[in-house]
């Protein structure tokens, strides 16, 4: 039987705000109860599901975790319908408020680069449908409604004073985006380096797409420096959002993360590749005062990272199925390199804890103190969720180690 240490730092109070994606095309995922001490031990705060599934919304009611719930591609004909739209929203999200946090509905997941015309045009019909179930509810300031976008919505995304959307997909964008600020809710967009990086592996800098030190690259238009490609993409949305007149426009990351395994054609899908995207991205997460984007230095990034889990029924190339920060069986996928205190014991399919087990001090890890990574304060608007403004917390800092027993 396996069992997983998962030893984490964890303060008093919970800081950061990781995001992370539970996607669940697989069948032999451990049940959400089991779940709930895993999300923990990687100090995530928020998690986004891509349906709203019962077991795992009662399995963390009370548990302090925001959720984003979603709507599949195949129900937005049908969400065009205010009385199907104001049932869903009863069912499935005013049924567990205020136990479960749900704060967003995501409706469907990359709409627009399906290229399908009929699927495109009941868009944002679904989300007006679903908006004006949350008003009827008065739940619409709690709730906001939302879909994500695959970063294939931009023509242009390099360099990013350039980013443009598509120009076929303008007149629809824009409807969206006066839908988003109308209704106050955060445009999404799910971007991989990842991507670019397999597509062209002889030209894109490793150390660029895995957050390495590195030299970065500087936009010529604006002068600004880029350390990675994420911002970079983050900013090239940022452009296009200007573009078409919504500069003010929060944009918030629904999905990034890095594959640990990958056919022989899928450059930098390894574990090592996997552990410096996702740990560094996560350690960005966590500094404090948290940086924005070269063009927004004083907005909050909001990333989901994909996956909670490898997912064994996905569809499409190996990478597909091995995003996970976790094996199906609760253990690691690799190690993220990042570390702490507490203890919290965690098996496959059944979960017992033992807090405060070992001393930090005999733990602390080779890497945090050079990376100055102990000495973290509270982000702005981690302070501000806390209502502790000014207050220094200690930081939150994974380290998970696997044992074999
Ligand atoms: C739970 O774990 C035990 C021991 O690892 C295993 O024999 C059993 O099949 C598992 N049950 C489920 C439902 O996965
Ligand atoms: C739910 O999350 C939102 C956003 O972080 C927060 O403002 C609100 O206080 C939370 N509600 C509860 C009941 O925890
Ligand atoms: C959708 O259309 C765009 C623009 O015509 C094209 O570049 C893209 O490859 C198409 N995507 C799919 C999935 O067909
Ligand atoms: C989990 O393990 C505990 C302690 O070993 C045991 O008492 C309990 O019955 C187990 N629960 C499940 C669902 O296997």
């Amino acid at each position: 039987m396996h069992t997983v240490v998962v030893v984490v730092l964890f303060p008093a109070l919970v800081v950061g705000s990781i995001g992370i994606n539970y996607g669940q095309i697989a069948n032999n995922l451990p049940t959400p109860d089991n779940v709930v001490p895993l999300l923990k031990s990687i100090g995530a705060t928020k998690v986004k599901l891509y349906d709203a599934d019962p077991r795992v919304l009662r399995a963390f009611a009370g548990t302090g975790v925001e959720f984003i719930v979603g709507l599949g591609n195949e129900y937005l004909s049908k969400m065009r319908d205010p009385d199907k739209a104001l049932t869903w929203v009863k069912t499935n999200v005013q049924a567990y408020l205020p136990a479960t946090n749900i704060t967003c509905i995501t409706v469907g997941n990359e709409v627009l680069t399906f290229n399908d015309t009929a699927l495109t045009s009941n868009l944002l019909p679904a989300m007006q449908s679903l908006h004006s179930a949350l008003v009827a509810l008065a739940l619409h300031n709690q709730v906001s409604v939302t879909t994500a976008h695959s970063l294939s919505v931009l023509e242009t995304s390099y360099p990013p004073s350039a980013g443009a959307f598509r120009r076929d997909l303008a007149g629809c964008v824009s409807a969206i985006l006066s839908f988003h600020s109308k209704t106050g809710s955060p445009f999404l967009i799910n971007a991989y380096p990842y991507f670019a990086y397999k597509a062209n592996p002889k030209q894109v800098s490793l150390d660029f797409v895995l957050f390495q030190p590195n030299q970065g690259i500087v936009d010529p238009a604006t002068g600004l420096r880029y350390d990675n490609m994420l911002l970079a993409q983050i900013d090239a949305v940022h452009s296009a959002l200007s573009g078409l007149g919504y500069k003010k426009l929060p944009v918030h990351i629904s999905e990034t993360g890095w594959p640990s395994k990958g056919d022989t054609d899928e450059a930098g899908a390894t574990p090592d590749n996997a552990k410096r995207y996702n740990g560094n991205l996560i350690k960005m997460m966590m500094m404090t005062p948290r940086k924005g984007t070269p063009m927004r230095p004083n907005t909050d990034l909001n990333i989901y990272v994909f996956a909670l889990f490898n997912e064994n029924m996905k569809p499409g190339p190996t990478s597909e199925r091995n995003y996970g920060l976790f094996k199906p069986d609760g253990t690691p996928a690799y190690s993220l390199g990042l570390a702490g205190i507490d203890t919290t014991t965690v098996s496959s399919n059944n979960t017992s804890t033992t807090t405060g087990g070992t001393p930090p001090s005999s733990l602390t890890p080779p890497e945090s103190s050079s990376t100055g990574f102990l000495s973290i304060s509270a982000a702005p608007e981690t302070v501000r969720y806390l209502g502790l403004i000014g207050r220094r917390l200690l930081p939150l800092m994974v380290g998970i180690f696997f044992f074999s027993s």
